[in-house]
């Protein structure tokens, strides 16, 4: 995983909880906590800080991801502007991860391993979301699509009708927007 992703974790508990909660969480994870952004790094590390936050937190890991997810979004936006003016809506942006934000992400971070997502229309204006990656985080991709709708000033639901974490080949997430 590329050390851009745990920077902004880094940043994330550190505007929500402060800086010694990094350290704790580094400390506690026994991970490093020196990340440069275009370095890449073992993936157990961050399912390592991840569940040492749950453990910490008493939530579980997907919780703990998709807190980050959301928390991610308006960082990415102060630092990635050009990737969300293009669009008037969360649906609109969304619908560019795959063309737009996550090939402007590979050239920006080379070797960066991005998932690729499949999108078809579902019932009443839905979003159908496949998703499938080694890694298995369809709750960081959760937390990223709830945080791009509150950049938006609008209200999903995200179902997950399957998933890779409960046994099945890919995770399917229909998005469904409220507001
Ligand atoms: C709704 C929009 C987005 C979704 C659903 C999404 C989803 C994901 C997910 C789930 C991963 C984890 C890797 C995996 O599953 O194999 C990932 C990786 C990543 N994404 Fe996105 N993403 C979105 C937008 C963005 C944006 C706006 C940026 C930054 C400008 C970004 C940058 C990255 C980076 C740097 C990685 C790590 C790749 C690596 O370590 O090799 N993503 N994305």
């Amino acid at each position: 995983m590329k050390g851009v992703v745990f920077n902004l974790l880094e940043e994330a508990v550190t505007r929500e909880f402060g800086p010694d909660t990094w350290d704790d969480l580094v400390d506690d994870a026994n991970a490093s906590g020196a990340y440069s952004s275009l370095g890449n790094y073992d993936d157990e590390e961050i399912v390592q800080l991840v569940a040492t936050a749950a453990t910490t937190l008493k939530i579980t890991n997907a919780e703990v991801l998709r807190w980050f997810g959301e928390r991610a979004m308006p960082i990415l936006r102060e630092r990635y502007g050009a990737l969300f003016e293009g669009h008037t809506s969360s649906r609109d942006f969304i619908l560019s991860v795959n063309r737009i934000i996550h090939p402007e992400v590979r050239k920006l971070y080379a070797g960066a391993s991005c998932p690729f997502f499949h999108f078809r229309e579902g019932e009443a204006g839905s979003v159908m979301m496949g998703y499938e990656s080694s890694r298995r985080m369809c709750d960081l991709a959760h937390g990223f699509v709830k945080g791009a709708s509150n950049l938006y000033c609008e209200e999903v639901v995200i179902t997950h009708h399957t998933c890779m974490n409960h046994g099945a080949d890919r995770c399917l997430m229909e998005i469904r927007w409220t507001h």
